[in-house]
């Protein structure tokens, strides 16, 4: 099974041959990225049934893939990190031995590619030849994992180009672990019931093994631009983040860019591509990237970040032209969408996208769905179901995206899903306080992830499910960097979902969030005003611009901003329960932040 002559990496080679011996595909297919290799893969996988083709006129170059119920989001349980010390990759972490891991994982994939190609996938996380991008070879039996990652990152020949002989890239092997015996029939969405996502972050390698969806088997996101890659930033003075990057322009022609990391479904992708309020004349916000940041220090003493990414993989259900109008617009042409409903005219629908349902779907299982299933409780989309867009497509994209250097951050913001206790929006009082308050965040948990939702759990930075090392030692990580910059950005908390008593938001959020985001901007060039309180700088009414919004009160916003003492004293205990877990590598710090706080909090 010869490489093409174009491959001139011998190590490269030599692992691809490794890894055909083991796994016994009928085909090493090395695939170039080209338009015609996607068209050749999209045409086989409607053929087999794994796809649908949806109507060129409504959607032109569109496809549906839906999947097996039992693959529906990561699974977290099945996630490892495995360095040789399991100290190293700390509570926030399943760990087993390397060694004993890389053994039972052998077992898997040893001939887990029977009747199937396998795909070489050379990737680049960033703009490619960008000095702070890195390259990624995954390695998969899956075709669906090659065209979307055509989409989410830079893919194919021109990777290897830039590899030569002799360059780095972090090897990502994935299987959907269902072998094809002699004549055996392939099903619609191949996995299988025994999943293993597991990063050895000593000798940056990936395993990915009996899931085919998302973060689970697209290795260039969670697994490599965050696991791994999160570990490289340890050892390296830089940040790996589970944010979005967003551009906010002021009428007088100001720019600042803003860095914010909410948990998964908790609304980045809608607030990166935020359109402000019409009142907002002269205000424009545009998108860097909507899920990761890498951030680097620059010359200047501020701190740079980019999207590794290339393109979105978004919650669908929600999304819809009032509450994410750039999205939709995104969606219009070259999109593959995952688990959302089929209209009878060969489009897709889910839930939010409009007011009133069809009348008729294909339901995301197959199944035949009405209104009247709606209504009875059952869904048309999987509430993660997602879709994969070019970021290139976006109206709102930043102009600077793709700079290989960055833009340069004013302000973090860290932001949960709470009914309760966290207000609306206010200000660390410095940089500690800032990563005190990110390293205690709470959200309630979404369908993001297999198993329970709407929990509150603790979910640091939200990188909870993403940090490849111990939590304590990434607190100290973020300390450091925040003492090592001249210009460190101000930090500043969110939530978009307090409730009211009766459960209802008591923010409208979306397009009405550039209210927030604006005193954030303002705050970090030292224009906005705000109270001191126990917890930072929170706004006053009057320090909002309330323009074109007449509905909100100043006594609903004295709510929505309340500092409730008593359920403050509540989470403040939980902080301790959440420190007393990580406190072998806890820096001194924090438990002195929380110490602080809860003095501070008189009635
Ligand atoms: P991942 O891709 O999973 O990392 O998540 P994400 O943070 O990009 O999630 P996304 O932006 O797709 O979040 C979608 C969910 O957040 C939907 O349920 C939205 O309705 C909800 N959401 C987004 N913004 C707001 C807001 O301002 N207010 C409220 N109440 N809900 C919001
Ligand atoms: C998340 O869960 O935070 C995602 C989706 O962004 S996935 O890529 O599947 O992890
Ligand atoms: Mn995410």
């Amino acid at each position: 099974m010869n490489a093409p002559s174009y491959v001139q990496h011998a190590r490269l080679k030599a692992w691809v041959d490794e890894i055909a011996a083991l796994t016994q595909p009928d085909a090493v297919v090395w695939c170039d990225g080209s338009e015609a290799e996607a068209n050749r893969l999209f045409a086989q996988m409607v053929e087999a049934g794994n796809l649908i083709k949806l109507n060129p006129a409504k959607r032109p170059n569109s496809y549906l893939a839906c999947s097996d119920p039992s693959d529906v989001a990561r699974v977290e349980d099945r996630t490892y990190v495995c360095p040789t010390h399991p100290e190293d990759a700390g509570p926030n972490n399943n760990w087993e031995a390397p060694a004993k891991m890389k053994d039972t994982l052998r077992g898997l994939f040893k001939g887990c590619m029977r009747g199937r190609p396998m795909y070489v996938i050379p990737f680049s996380m960033g703009p490619i030849g960008s000095p702070i991008a890195h390259i990624g070879v995954e390695i998969s039996d899956s075709p669906y994992v090659v065209v979307n990652m055509r989409i989410m990152t830079r893919m194919g020949r021109a990777v290897l180009d830039q590899l030569g002989s002799d360059g780095e890239f972090v090897p990502c092997l994935h299987s959907v672990g269902h072998p094809l015996e002699a004549g055996e029939q392939d099903v619609k969405w191949p996995c299988n019931k025994t999943k293993y996502i597991c990063h050895f972050p000593e000798t940056r390698e990936i395993w990915s093994f009996g899931s085919g969806y998302g973060g689970n088997a697209l290795l260039g996101k969670k697994c490599f631009a965050l696991r791994i890659a999160s570990t490289m930033a340890r050892d390296e003075g830089w940040l790996a983040e589970h944010m979005l990057i967003l551009g906010v322009e002021s009428p007088r022609g100001e720019k600042s860019y803003v860095a914010a990391a909410f948990p998964s479904a908790c609304g980045k992708t809608n607030f990166a591509m935020l359109i402000p309020p019409k009142s907002f004349a002269g205000w424009k916000v545009t998108t860097v990237g909507d899920d990761i940041a890498w951030i680097k220090p620059g010359d200047d003493g501020r701190l740079y970040a980019i999207n590794p990414e290339a393109g979105f993989f978004g919650v669908a259900p929600g999304t819809s032209e009032k509450t994410n109008f750039n999205a939709l617009a995104t969606l219009k042409e070259n999109i593959i969408f995952t688990n959302v409903a089929l209209t009878d005219d060969g489009d897709v629908w889910w839930e939010g996208m409009t007011s009133a349902p069809p009348a008729h779907l294909i339901d995301w299982q197959g199944k035949s769905w009405t209104p009247e299933d709606g209504k009875a409780g059952r869904k048309a989309a999987h509430p993660n179901s997602r879709f994969t867009a070019p970021a290139s497509q976006c109206p709102s994209i930043d102009p600077d995206w793709e700079n290989p250097v960055g833009v340069p951050i004013s302000a973090f913001i860290f932001g949960g899903r709470r009914a309760t206790t966290v207000p609306l929006v206010f200000e660390a009082f410095n940089w500690n306080y800032g990563v005190y308050m990110a390293a205690t965040l709470g959200s309630e948990t979404t369908a993001a992830a297999t198993g329970v939702q709407g929990v509150v759990r603790r979910d640091p930075f939200a990188m909870l499910p993403f940090c490849g090392y111990h939590m304590g030692d990434y607190f100290n990580h973020w300390l450091k960097i925040g003492h090592q910059i001249e210009h460190a950005p101000h930090i500043f908390t969110v939530n978009w979902f307090r409730q009211d008593a009766e459960g209802k938001f008591m923010w409208p959020g979306f397009g009405e969030n550039m209210r927030v985001l604006k005193w954030v901007v303002e705050r970090s060039q030292g224009r906005a005003a705000a109270k001191q309180t126990a917890l930072g700088w929170v706004p006053r009414y009057t320090d909002l611009d309330w323009s074109g919004n007449e509905s909100m009160t100043q006594e609903q916003f004295e709510r929505l901003t309340a500092i409730d003492t008593s359920a403050w004293r509540e989470e403040l205990k939980l902080h301790a329960e959440w420190f007393d877990k990580l406190k072998s590598r806890l820096p001194h710090a924090l438990p002195l932040k929380r110490d602080l706080f809860e003095l501070g909090m008189v009635d």
